[in-house]
């Protein structure tokens, strides 16, 4: 039920995501750029942000807040393309497909995540649902949580040999970002405080059990489902939660993470949809 649900959410945030390509010159560019949104991820944090508002205020539609749904997917599809290059984990394929890299060539794949990142925000300024005041929010929050004191720190912390502080990799790399969707979509919603700190520490903790997940299914999962190549945490020698502690008992703790996030859902009575997504990201194979 869950999965049909999500498919028409995804449908959803794809449409979004065909209104609101950039078009423009050098043509090479925005081919990339559309090569890459086009390849069909699971749009799993627009979706967070939408349902968390709909948690809150089921009159919110995605319409109205389309722009910042779609910032959220360039933001992360940017973190993909990079992630992917030579220099850091160095993939060919990606949601099935050859990576942006392969086809379009180091330099344009630098540029395309350049460009994506920029571009949500130039998004985000041209919604005109939300308030400037609850925009600005918005983009303090993304800024926060993608950027230094979130994603990078932790893609710094992944690519370092050395490092080898698992929990906070996870929650910089991943945690963060997904907190920062719930977070957004509380505010989207009009929730009191309350409610958004109980959405935005969901959103943390499913985004413990979401980079746990993906390192389970490196290690076990099914490279033609997942479409990327598996078991290259191994051989890249990087910290994940397997690595620490066996397949086993790292499902375990995703298990923990999800059964926390549900229960910081209590407060929240239109917690259904989000309750079934935060066990959909542990029984993912995909
Ligand atoms: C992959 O994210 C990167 C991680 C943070 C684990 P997703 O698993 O959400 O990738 P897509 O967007 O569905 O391809
Ligand atoms: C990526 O983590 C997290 C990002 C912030 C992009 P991984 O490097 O494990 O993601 P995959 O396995 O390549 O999708
Ligand atoms: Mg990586
Ligand atoms: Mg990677
Ligand atoms: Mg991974």
């Amino acid at each position: 039920m869950i999965f049909d649900y999500l498919k028409k959410q995804r449908e959803l945030i794809d449409r979004y995501i065909k209104e609101l390509l950039p078009k423009g010159k050098p043509d090479i560019l925005f081919e990339a750029i559309e090569y890459t949104l086009s390849s069909g991820g699971k749009r799993i944090r627009p979706i967070l942000l939408l349902e968390s508002a709909r948690a809150v205020n089921p009159d919110i539609e995605g319409e109205n807040i389309k722009e910042i749904l779609v910032a959220i997917e360039f933001v992360h599809t940017y973190s993909l393309v990079h992630d992917d290059l030579p220099a850091m984990d160095d993939d060919d394929f990606r949601r099935g497909k050859l990576t942006c890299h392969k086809v379009y060539g180091e330099a344009m794949a630098v540029l395309v995540g350049d460009g994506l990142l920029t571009h949500a925000f130039h998004l985000i300024s041209s919604n005109r649902y939300l308030s400037p005041e609850d925009l600005i929010k918005v983009i303090r929050i993304i800024s926060e949580k993608t950027g230094l004191y979130g994603m990078i720190a932790g893609q710094a912390g992944d690519i370092l040999p050395d490092f080898e502080d698992v929990n906070f990799i996870h929650q910089h790399k991943t945690a963060k970002f997904m907190e920062a969707c719930c977070e957004i979509g509380g505010i989207v919603g009009g929730g009191d405080g309350q409610v958004q700190d109980a959405l935005k520490n969901y959103g943390f903790s499913i985004g413990m059990a979401f980079q746990i997940w993906d390192d389970i299914l490196d290690e076990v999962g099914d490279e033609p489902k997942l479409g990327k190549k598996v078991r290259k945490d191994k051989d890249k020698n990087k910290t994940t939660f397997p690595k620490l502690y066996d397949v086993e008992v790292s499902k375990k703790k995703a298990f923990e993470y999800v059964e926390a996030a549900v229960e910081l859902l209590k407060i929240i009575e239109n917690r259904d949809i989000l309750a079934q997504i935060a066990k959909f990201i542990v029984e993912r194979e995909v």
